[in-house]
């Protein structure tokens, strides 16, 4: 299936065109047939949201991109249990410095209830709104890589022997930390519903900004760069495990945004939706603050190779890559990758010793390169 889809590396900067809906007459919406059984599923009878086809039937496609996330999804199949931790318990004890103990806590303290988070996000908000199933079934694998992921913060918090109800709590009790997660929630929790009618216009476009704000911001910028203070250390033979870990669950995070991405553009072409500028603008400002605040916390004092003002310099420059790929104006303009190997990080190939690993030999797919 040649679909056009490049969604395997995070250096893409423009989504593909929206596929214009076909609206000939052959291809409306089918009618009842005369003998009482239904008239056959066309593809054009498929809508992202508000479509009024056969749930059930998966072709024909509409989207088969999103059936190619599905198949590129499954091919990054691991867990956590298959990845070597005990140099990251010596190193966590021994190497470390208070400083970057602060960091690495308090950014596992902020990822394990984010992934909490984004599961029941997509999978109560997003993916009952969806009305095509190829668009469900890549939503539904998502659902159990965001459980995958809380699996593997856990395995490394049970690892490390890390206390669960102080690390769990945190995010509660550090106002930098709560900051992020109560304005996602506040950004998810008016479409975090059943019965919302999408085709009521505000609704509609309340609905394509909390996705936005999902896809674009809490995975494709928060998540995204969110890893890379533990990516620091890993640069410098530190608690490799857990980056390595993490390293998979940015690689699911990449395909997260980018599918999502790609829905927003699809469901802003065919229901002919512009979302308000200002209130796009609103949405990376408050991301930006919530990040801010939370970076200057992390890392109120600069690990070797690694600082707030970095991390900040990164988050700008990731967001004007999401907002490109949106096909909406850069929010930061003249931002730079201040962390250049950041996205060889997300893309890099990886040649893995044969016996440092057992990843090899785990993975489906015999493939552990992006492609
Ligand atoms: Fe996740
Ligand atoms: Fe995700």
């Amino acid at each position: 299936m040649n679909t056009g889809t490049n969604v395997l590396f995070d250096d893409w900067d423009d989504a593909p065109a929206p596929i214009a809906p076909d609206l000939s007459p052959e291809t409306a919406h089918a009618p009842e047939t005369a003998a009482g059984g239904r008239a056959p599923v066309k593809a054009a009878d498929k809508r992202i949201v508000n479509g009024q086809g056969d749930i059930n039937q998966l072709a024909p496609f509409k989207y088969p991109w999103a059936w190619d996330f599905f198949l590129t999804a499954n091919r990054n199949h691991w867990a956590p249990t298959e990845i070597n931790m005990a140099q990251d318990v010596q190193d966590y004890r021994h190497k470390l410095t208070p400083a970057e103990r602060h960091m690495f806590e308090n950014v596992l303290a902020y990822l394990t209830t984010s992934d909490i988070l984004a599961m029941r996000n997509i999978g109560l908000a997003v993916m009952e709104k969806m009305t095509a199933p190829e668009l469900q079934i890549y939503q539904a694998r998502q659902v159990f890589e965001e459980a995958l992921h809380t699996w593997t913060y856990q395995h490394c918090i049970e690892t490390l022997n890390l206390e669960q109800e102080e690390i769990y709590n945190r995010y509660r009790i550090v106002p930098a930390i709560h900051g992020k997660i109560a304005l996602a929630n506040r950004r998810l929790e008016k479409v975090l519903c059943s019965g919302l009618d999408l085709t009521d216009r505000e609704t509609l476009h309340e609905f394509a900004l909390s996705y936005l704000f999902f896809a674009g911001i809490f995975e494709g910028c928060w998540f995204y760069n969110g890893f890379s203070p533990i990516f620091a250390l890993q640069r410098r033979g530190l608690m490799k495990g857990t980056a390595e870990q993490f390293q998979y669950i940015m690689r699911d995070e990449v395909l997260h945004c980018a599918f999502g991405i790609r829905v927003i553009r699809e469901l802003m072409h065919e229901e002919n939706l512009t979302l308000d500028p200002e209130a796009v603008a609103d949405l990376w400002r408050e991301a930006e603050a919530a990040e801010s605040v939370y970076a200057g916390y992390v890392l109120r004092e600069p690990i070797l190779g690694y600082s707030a003002a970095l991390h900040m310099e990164q988050f700008r420059f990731v967001a004007n890559r999401r907002a490109r790929q949106l096909g909406l104006a850069e929010p930061f303009p003249g931002a730079e990758a201040a962390l250049p190997w950041l996205d060889e990080q997300a893309n890099l190939r990886k040649e893995k010793n044969f016996f440092e690993t057992r990843i090899t030999e785990y993975q489906t797919g015999g493939s552990l390169a992006w492609e």
